[in-house]
């Protein structure tokens, strides 16, 4: 991903993320792109720059308050007129991540930033993901569909839902008396663990 700025200078990567929800998975993120340690072993050049949320009260608004990351909340006309393009050049975007993000992203949206919008389904796709198949209902539908396994899904994004190419999957084990609620755990500690080192291996490769 670009690495000098027009004076020759070494550009930050900067990301922004969409969320409608809590955010913990925005928060993994967070931390571990600020996370001192892994930042000066690695020369890391990227950063959480702004926090995207079509949700007034949802929690993730919060985590960029208290790390200190611009926030924009975004009303429906608007994105599917001009999917905020100015607003996201302003803060020289280069990576738009998905992290609980329940709207539709507009075609104008997915033209300008070309395999640089990408997504996390709790799931294993393709199967248990589409229109409506968010939350807890992914999970009860994996269970009632007695699955021995499920997990997690990055992959780009295109014009529909959850069905860009897949980048990565890793799996979990289904217990015969697994809730939804438990099942939910497993997948969020596998977003936790991974979805910020496939963020960083993509922005690595591009
Ligand atoms: C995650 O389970 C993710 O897979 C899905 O939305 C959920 C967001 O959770 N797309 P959180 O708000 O990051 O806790």
């Amino acid at each position: 991903m670009s690495e000098h700025d027009s004076t020759g200078q070494q550009k930050n990567n900067c990301i922004a993320i969409f969320a409608s929800g809590t955010g913990s998975n925005a928060q993994k993120i967070i931390e571990y792109f600020t996370s001192p340690l892994t930042s000066l072993q690695k020369g890391r050049r990227t950063k959480v720059v702004l926090i995207v949320s079509n949700n007034a009260n949802a929690g993730v608004l919060k985590i960029a308050e208290r790390e200190k990351i611009s926030s924009l909340i975004i009303e429906g006309k608007k994105f599917y007129e001009d999917g905020y393009l100015s607003e996201l050049k302003k803060y020289k975007i280069d990576l738009i991540v998905l992290a609980g993000f329940l709207w539709k992203i507009p075609s104008s949206l997915i033209q300008s930033y070309p395999d640089k919008i990408i997504n996390i389904h709790p799931a294993l796709l393709p199967k248990f993901g589409g229109k409506g198949m968010y939350g807890s209902k992914v999970h009860e539908a994996v269970i009632n569909s007695k699955e021995k396994e499920s997990g997690v899904s990055i992959h780009y994004v295109d014009e529909l839902y959850d069905h860009g190419e897949i980048i990565f999957q890793a799996k979990c084990k289904i217990e015969d008396d697994d809730t939804p609620d438990i099942l939910a755990e497993k997948i969020h500690l596998l977003e936790h663990q991974y979805y910020p080192l496939i963020i960083e291996k993509i922005i690595m490769e591009q």
